[in-house]
């Protein structure tokens, strides 16, 4: 039977594990806000903010997406964000989203650590709610801001710390390395919070090793880099530690020459629990069903790998052992339905 991957992509329950609720500012949002709160920014139509999102790297992102953050003030702008994201997530069938944000980048312009976190919060709630779609909040330090002030906002968060489910390490990596955060992540873990961290995305494979040996990290954000130390490659197979991916953003800030380079089916083949993610999708063209068909076609993954992928993102999420078994019985059915027989789950659930 001739399967549509298309057709499999949106059908498949899926987790989303890597996304910056601040990246999903779309330019519509972002001109609404900037004009309500009075916001100076540097371009005035939808057309000429997209056709500015052509980044060299990373850091040349990186400027454009704290601009954007300017425009987010008020309560109400964090719920929209929030509520804006969770919708379009459901269309693209995420039952369960994983959100981070960067407390530090508002906080440093004269915003609230309350404000910010009560707006995502209560977007989260309501659409838990109302439309029954989960999801956890990750905090993540800004990786090129001194590590005392990451713990100033780790002690910021103490009154939250029941609607926080871990902490990441985000922003500029070249030049930040994770070791840089080890009394930050120490702390965080004794507050009985989990850990992820960005790696490996610019930085070499030695930060993916400090990653997981002095922050404890349970996931890797992006690791792509992993590629190119087999050793490493191994231990994330062996240790079972996923690698949360994220393919239209590796290509818009150039981390991968071509898409067809993409070492997703190689991490795949070796056993590593790899996962598909959009990581700041209002400014990289594609939510998650259009990261998956991306890698799809230019890999030509098979409806099998596609299942693995989707089976993958809910065993590296952190929902309960209960509700991973519920959902990836629904992905069965869904791939038998399709014509996948059987296909490989990275690790047993
Ligand atoms: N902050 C938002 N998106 C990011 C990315 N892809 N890498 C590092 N920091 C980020
Ligand atoms: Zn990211």
């Amino acid at each position: 039977m001739e399967i549509d991957t298309t057709t499999l992509i949106s059908k498949l329950p899926k987790a989303e594990l890597h996304l910056h609720v601040e990246g999903t500012l779309e330019p519509e949002l972002m001109l609404e806000l900037a004009r309500k709160n009075n916001v100076a920014i540097k371009y005035s139509t939808v057309e000429e903010l997209r056709g500015a999102y052509n980044f060299k790297n990373l850091q040349s992102f990186l400027d454009i997406y704290y601009a954007g953050t300017k425009t987010l003030v008020n309560e109400e702008d964090f719920y929209r964000l929030t509520y804006n994201y969770l919708v379009r997530a459901m269309n693209n069938n995420i039952i369960h989203a994983e959100i981070s944000y960067d407390p530090q980048a508002h906080i440093r312009r004269g915003v609230k650590f309350e404000t910010i976190t009560e707006g995502i919060i209560s977007a989260m709630k309501d659409l838990r709610r109302n439309l029954g779609i989960s999801s956890n909040l990750i905090l993540s330090f800004l990786r090129d801001l001194p590590e005392e002030n990451a713990i100033r906002v780790l002690d910021e968060a103490t009154s939250y710390i029941h609607e926080i489910k871990a902490v990441g390490l985000d922003s500029a990596e070249l030049g930040n390395p994770p070791s840089k955060f080890s009394k930050a992540f120490e702390i965080a873990k004794d507050m009985g919070l989990l850990r992820v961290a960005h790696a490996g995305e610019e930085g070499p494979p030695s930060y993916i090793w400090e990653a997981i040996e002095i922050l404890n990290v349970e996931r890797i954000d992006h690791g792509v880099k992993a590629i190119e130390d087999p050793n490493l490659m191994e231990y994330l197979a062996r240790e079972r530690i996923p690698l949360t991916m994220c393919p239209l953003s590796n290509k818009k800030l150039n981390v991968i020459p071509d898409m067809k380079n993409y070492p997703v089916r190689e991490f795949l083949k070796r056993g590593i629990m790899a996962t598909i993610n959009s990581d700041d999708p209002g400014y990289f063209g594609g939510y998650v069903n259009e990261n998956y068909t991306a890698i799809q076609r230019a890999l030509n993954l098979t409806p099998e790998e596609i299942c693995t992928l989707a089976s993958n993102s809910i065993l590296a999420s952190f929902i309960s052992e209960e509700r991973k078994r519920e959902i990836l019985k629904k992905i069965n059915g869904v791939c038998e339905k399709h014509g996948v027989q059987s296909f490989n789950l990275s690790f047993d659930s």
